[in-house]
């Protein structure tokens, strides 16, 4: 498993008086990005808000209750906060861009100032990722016309799933899917967790709309880094689109079959193939894929 890659926020003077909340905190991200504020920032500054406060009482932050879609809840929550990350629901897409504009309009109702959002790389049209990425286009698009102080970073594709599959790679004796030569904006949340804490603390990258994610790479050089860290022989094979999608919608069901084949044909498209600004976003250069999976351990 991957070890967390952990960068230290500086503490700035013009920050440490700004009340900071993170939604999603009960989430992986929302956890991660409350872990790097913590610290820098002073303790009695950082909200969590959740959805079921009890899942993230254990964050040793102030836990206010926040589900996507209640605009009143929001505007209760976000009471005497200066910024808030928005981190991007998981629900049907054109069920989230309803559940955002009210987590926006329950921001502005409490006179929040700055409004971060977690947006997405990839295709706008064409294939089964395009309406996750339209519903984060529109989540965009209201932020910018809400009249707040906002950024917006566009996540890359997690890491962490194909790490967790990296036995049934071992198994299968490599990596098939639709990708072809395609390359991918990989991240990780570690480092998406250091870039929002970044986003959300400083006003410099107000108005700004940063790709977050590590260097392009293709299945091939996914495959390669693997081998070189764990010493097997896995190869990667191309599938056609089709046939990959119905291997999908077999194995984990129509929804998110048709999505992570959409992912997979995006990739070969060059839908994810980005030039990243984790750089400019968090004044340091995102972990490389070497140093990434040299963390990883055989098992
Ligand atoms: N870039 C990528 O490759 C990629 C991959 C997967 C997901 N994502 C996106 O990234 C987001 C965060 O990722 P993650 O790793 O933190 O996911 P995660 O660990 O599954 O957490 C999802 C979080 O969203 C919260 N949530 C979902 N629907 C909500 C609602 N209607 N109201 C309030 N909270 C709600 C969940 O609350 P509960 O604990 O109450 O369920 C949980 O805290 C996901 O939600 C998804 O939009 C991106």
């Amino acid at each position: 498993m991957a070890e967390a890659v952990f960068s230290k926020l500086e503490t700035t003077p013009g920050s440490a008086a700004m009340k900071l909340a993170v939604t999603a905190a009960s989430g992986q991200l929302g956890r991660a990005v409350i872990d790097h504020l913590k610290t820098a920032h002073p303790i009695e500054d950082i909200i969590g808000i959740a959805r079921t406060p009890a899942k993230a009482a254990d964050l040793g932050v102030e836990i206010r209750q926040g589900s996507y879609g209640d605009r009143d809840a929001f505007a209760t929550a976000l009471e005497g906060v200066d910024a808030v990350l928005l981190i991007s629901g998981n629900d049907a897409p054109e069920k989230r861009i309803e559940q955002h504009r009210a987590v926006i309009d329950g921001a502005r109702a409490a006179g929040v100032r700055r409004f971060v959002y977690t947006s997405v790389q990839g295709p706008e049209q064409g294939g089964g990722f395009a309406n996750i990425v339209c519903s984060n286009r529109q989540t965009e698009t209201d932020i910018r016309q809400s009249g707040l102080d906002w950024a917006i970073g566009r996540n890359g594709i997690y890491i962490e799933p194909d790490i967790e599959y990296i036995d049934s790679y071992r198994r299968l004796g490599g990596i098939r899917n639709c990708a072809g030569d395609g390359r991918c904006a990989y991240t990780s949340r570690p480092e998406l967790a250091f870039a929002y804490a970044c986003l959300l603390r400083d006003g410099a990258h107000d108005g700004k709309t940063y790709n977050l994610s590590g260097t392009p790479i293709s299945q091939s050089d996914l495959v390669g880094l693997m081998n070189g860290v764990l010493g097997t022989e896995m190869t990667y094979d191309y599938v056609d689109a089709q046939s990959f999608r119905e291997d999908r919608i077999v194995e984990i069901g129509e929804f998110y079959g048709t999505v992570v084949a959409g992912i997979y044909e995006a990739i070969a498209s060059g839908a994810f193939d980005n030039e990243s600004h984790f750089l400019a976003a968090t004044g340091r250069e995102h972990v490389s894929w070497p140093e990434f999976f040299s963390k990883i351990h055989a098992t």
